[in-house]
């Protein structure tokens, strides 16, 4: 008997997450359409997409996986070139099956589905006829795609999160579908599409109140934590105008309803001041979050001596007092705390942890498993974070891993593992796609069955 009682609340959802593309393959099957990551360049000796962990045939065996591992909310995506394959025709029944076959799957099994609409990919046309998110065409497209899914899916989906990591948006428009060949002027393009993507994300807020009085629907941004590099207070402002441009801008339209004015002015004065559609301030204003949602892996520092003026974000520097893992990313769990605590000081809105997680690479041993105590530390030292924020009064609804199998890396890595179960292919070669547990499944398994309480 103890008189203390868990921070964690009953009720917190505790899962890992995913996208379509990076798990399910059937790139091809069932009516779906090309998308923007099906004709993407793969590096030499990388792995494309088209068959990924080929979820989209095996998810019976990893859901029940996964409730052996005791969660209850796994993140994906819908594959908007599933549903429309042009983006702008026909709605495919068979995709939207094959998400409905899916979702009863989770829910059968004590799992809610935590859903992304956009997760960089595209419907090919989409891209090709109208440049992306540079179109309000598009915008108006994306708002059929997600009332359709809305529809559907509304009442087996509680909570939505509209576009991954939208706060890429200025420095990788290519993942909305925009390329910014030809531009007259490519800086005032990229603002563009990121102030098109902030209206296509409202009328997502807008839809789901509508259709699902109960849905909850999130903006979602990668928080790359940044501190000044030195105490100079050079750094300390080129900190706070990186901060700006990397999270703020974002968090604020979504919570708050408008630009904020360090870059409204800033636009003023360069003279890019996106087009405004009558009634976009408006549905800007009305159409603000029920919650947050970030992934978290890494933090950076920003060096005033560094800033270039002509990039968008400049004048990050690696931290030296933090080690970082193969591809460079800094290890740093108390960085989170740090965001949980600004984020919720800013805005008062419940926050939901939907990435976190570290990529390596792994083999299986010869008990066909593989000892990833660097998984655990990682990811208990965050855990850990995150449970001090909430002693001092953070509000975090869930807390979800990157990755339940492995998976394809965003840039196109399959040996950049993350998962908790070990995926049987390599790079190029599919070998038998058999799934093994890891160390970490069972670790991860303790921590959700004790609610976070013991996570040592
Ligand atoms: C996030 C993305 O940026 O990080 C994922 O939402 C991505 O799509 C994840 O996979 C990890 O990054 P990477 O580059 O290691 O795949």
């Amino acid at each position: 008997m103890t008189n203390h009682t868990n921070i964690i609340p009953d009720g917190f959802l505790w899962g890992s997450a995913v996208t379509s593309f990076q798990t399910e393959g059937a790139w091809n099957e069932d009516g779906k359409g090309l998308s923007i990551v099906d004709t993407r360049p793969v590096k030499e000796g990388q792995s494309d997409w088209k068959t990924a962990v080929d979820f989209y045939h095996r998810y019976k065996e990893d859901v029940a996986l996964f409730k052996e591992l005791g969660m209850n909310a796994y993140r994906t995506s819908i594959s908007w070139s599933r549903i429309f394959p042009d983006g702008e025709g026909e709605v495919n029944e068979q995709g939207l099956q094959f998400y409905d076959d899916l979702f009863d799957e989770f829910l059968a099994n004590g799992i809610q589905p935590v859903i992304t609409l956009y997760h960089f990919d595209m419907p090919l046309a989409l891209a090709e006829k109208y440049n992306g998110f540079a179109s309000r065409k598009v915008v108006d497209l994306f708002e059929r795609y997600a009332r359709t899914v809305f529809k559907r899916f509304g009442h087996k989906v509680k909570y939505w999160l509209t576009f991954n990591e939208q706060n890429l948006i200025l420095t990788n428009p290519h993942h909305w579908g925009c390329s910014l060949d030809g531009a007259e002027n490519e800086e005032a393009l990229r603002y563009q599409v990121a102030h098109n993507a902030f209206v296509a994300h409202a009328k997502a807020v807008k839809a789901l109140h509508e259709l699902v009085p109960d849905g909850k629907m999130a903006g979602m941004v990668t928080y790359q934590v940044t501190y000044p590099n030195t105490s100079k207070p050079e750094d300390a402002i080129a900190n706070m105008k990186a901060k700006e441009l990397l999270v703020d801008f974002y968090l604020d339209v979504f919570a708050r309803g408008e630009y904020p004015v360090y870059v409204a002015k800033d636009l003023e004065r360069k003279g890019i001041m996106p087009v405004l559609e009558d009634g976009d301030a408006e549905l800007l204003k009305n159409n603000t979050v029920d919650y947050i949602s970030i992934s978290y892996y890494q933090s950076q520092t920003v060096s005033a001596e560094k800033v270039d003026k002509q990039e968008i974000i400049s004048g990050l520097v690696q931290n030296p007092h933090l080690e970082a893992n193969e591809w460079g990313w800094a290890i740093d769990p108390i960085g989170l705390r740090v965001c949980l605590k600004d984020m919720y000081a800013r805005y008062q809105l419940p926050i939901f942890i939907t990435e976190n997680g570290i990529g390596v690479r792994e083999e299986l041993n010869e008990n066909n498993t593989v000892e990833d105590d660097y998984r655990i530390d990682y990811l208990r030292d965050h855990i850990k974070q995150m449970k001090l924020a909430m002693e001092e009064g953070v509000e975090v609804i869930g807390y979800l891993t990157w990755g339940a199998t492995d998976l394809i890396s965003s840039g196109g890595q399959f040996e950049k593992r993350y998962g908790f179960i070990f995926v049987n292919r390599g790079e190029t070669d599919l070998r038998d796609l058999n799934r093994y547990k890891k160390k970490s499944f069972d670790w991860y398994k303790q921590v959700i069955s004790t609610n976070g309480e013991i996570i040592d």
